[in-house]
């Protein structure tokens, strides 16, 4: 793994970042330090790896929204990928390398985190529990890690900067110069450090699960869609209308330098703008607006990373959306080694398919400088609120550290290509 990512922006700016003190490095192992799972509350002990808290969260939700959660475009082949991409990689451990001083932290433009993964962008999080934005942010600064303001968040992205510390934001932009102009002005204003540009939006994706279980957004009232409330009361009183009460019906308050329309509403269409119209020439526009980090989420090919170091990006995100635009876009991790051979020195992260501390070890072995993960925390917010998604950052803290130790490693920034080969096995 290189040391990129340097605290600088390509402008030359060091943007409005305050280095935010990391959690202390991890004790050295010894046989009398207590147990992870010791302190866990009775509620969590049963989730011991990130893929607990899918079959919960189908559970706690209303079918709809777990379909809108957990789905993926048309035939799934992108999304299985992702995972398929993972197992045709096999680590290659060293030994006898003294791990006794091991550590997780990371760093990232400057900044050090408790470990290099992050939270993704999801949209609609605030339906996964009450204040679902709030508590995935919360839960993402109180462990030290970075999480991503979705663009088609529900809370207000300023609200979620005061009370979650959240200090990305990722944004879906018409390729119209005054309503970018606007959102920029509005995100910079907010106390954000790093705006994420997510590119591989340009038009709707095809999600067939959608239409088949009756999502749509904004969502129309139906009586399939209140049988399904009402067939999940749990999640209907303390999330559903709880949320109405505390501040009425949720709107898209982030796409757009204005409040956007209700989530619920019939013959209401979202006016997403010219988004096929964005072009590189808006990425050399943000990087002239925005002081702070600019990052490009939905990189694929090594030409787009090139395209997107010479317009100004301090950093890309290899990622196919989690298999949720273009099926058929090759899986990240398996673009990452050519597209981090030409990055140069912008940071590069990838998501897509990490489920356990192993994925994370291969992606940062084959070039990745930070990953980030998206289903399994709206999962555990789902499953277990805040609380849930911290036992899940902890979890995947733990993996990484425990792998670490097994691949021989003391330090993330000594992960590197000869910890990983190709797989012989097609599996
Ligand atoms: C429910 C859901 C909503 C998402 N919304 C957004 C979004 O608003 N903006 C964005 O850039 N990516 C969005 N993504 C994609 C994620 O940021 C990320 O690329 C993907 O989830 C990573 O794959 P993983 O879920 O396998 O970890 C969404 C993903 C999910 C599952």
């Amino acid at each position: 793994m290189s040391d990129k990512g340097d605290g600088r922006t390509a402008n030359g700016s060091t943007g409005a970042v305050t280095p935010v003190a990391a959690p202390p490095a991890a004790a050295p192992a010894t046989i009398v330090a207590p147990r992870a799972e010791d302190a866990t509350p009775r509620s969590l002990s049963r989730f011991l790896s990130l893929a607990d808290f899918e079959t919960a969260a189908r559970r706690a939700l209303p079918r709809q929204i777990y379909g809108y959660y957990a789905g993926a475009a048309e035939t799934s082949q992108s999304f299985q990928g992702n995972f398929a991409a993972f197992r045709q990689y096999d680590l290659v451990p060293r030994v006898l390398t003294d791990v006794s001083s091991r550590s997780t932290r990371a760093k990232l433009f400057g900044m050090d985190y408790w470990a290099p993964f992050g939270i993704a962008p999801m949209g609609l999080s605030g339906l996964a529990t009450f204040d679902g934005e709030i508590a995935l942010a919360r839960a993402a600064s109180a462990a030290n890690i970075p999480s991503i303001v979705s663009a088609t968040s529900l809370t207000p992205l300023e609200r979620i900067a005061q009370e979650g510390r959240a200090r990305w934001f990722q944004a879906y932009l018409p390729g119209e110069d005054a309503r970018i102009e606007a959102m920029v002005a509005r995100v910079q204003a907010a106390g954000y450090d790093t705006f994420v540009l997510t590119a591989d939006v340009p038009v709707a994706a095809n999600r067939e699960n959608n239409v088949r279980t009756g999502f749509s957004i904004p969502l129309q009232p139906s009586l399939r869609l209140a049988w399904d409330g009402l067939s999940h009361p749990r999640w209907l009183c303390r999330t559903w209308f709880a949320t109405l009460l505390s501040r009425g019906v949720p709107h898209f308050e982030n796409m757009d330098a204005f409040r956007g329309p209700p989530i619920l509403a019939r013959n209401v269409v979202r006016a997403i703008g010219a988004r096929d119209q964005l072009a590189w020439r808006h990425l050399a526009l943000i990087r002239r607006l925005w002081p702070g980090r600019l990052v490009v989420k939905g990189i694929l090919s090594p030409a787009d990373a090139v395209l997107a170091r010479e317009n100004g990006a301090d950093g890309i995100i290899v990622s196919n959306h989690g298999g949720r635009q273009l099926d058929g876009a090759r899986p990240p991790l398996l673009a990452l080694p050519e597209i981090a051979e030409v990055s140069g020195s912008m940071a590069v992260m990838l998501d897509g398919g990490i489920r356990r501390g192993s994925d994370v070890l291969k992606a940062l072995a084959l070039g990745a400088d930070f990953v980030f993960v998206g289903r399994p925390f709206l999962f555990a917010a789902a499953a277990r609120g805040e609380a849930g998604v911290s036992h899940a950052i902890a979890l995947l803290v733990a993996e990484i550290e425990r792998n670490m130790a097994l691949l021989g490693v003391s330090r993330i920034e000594d992960v590197g290509a000869a910890h990983v080969e190709r797989s012989p096995f097609p599996r």
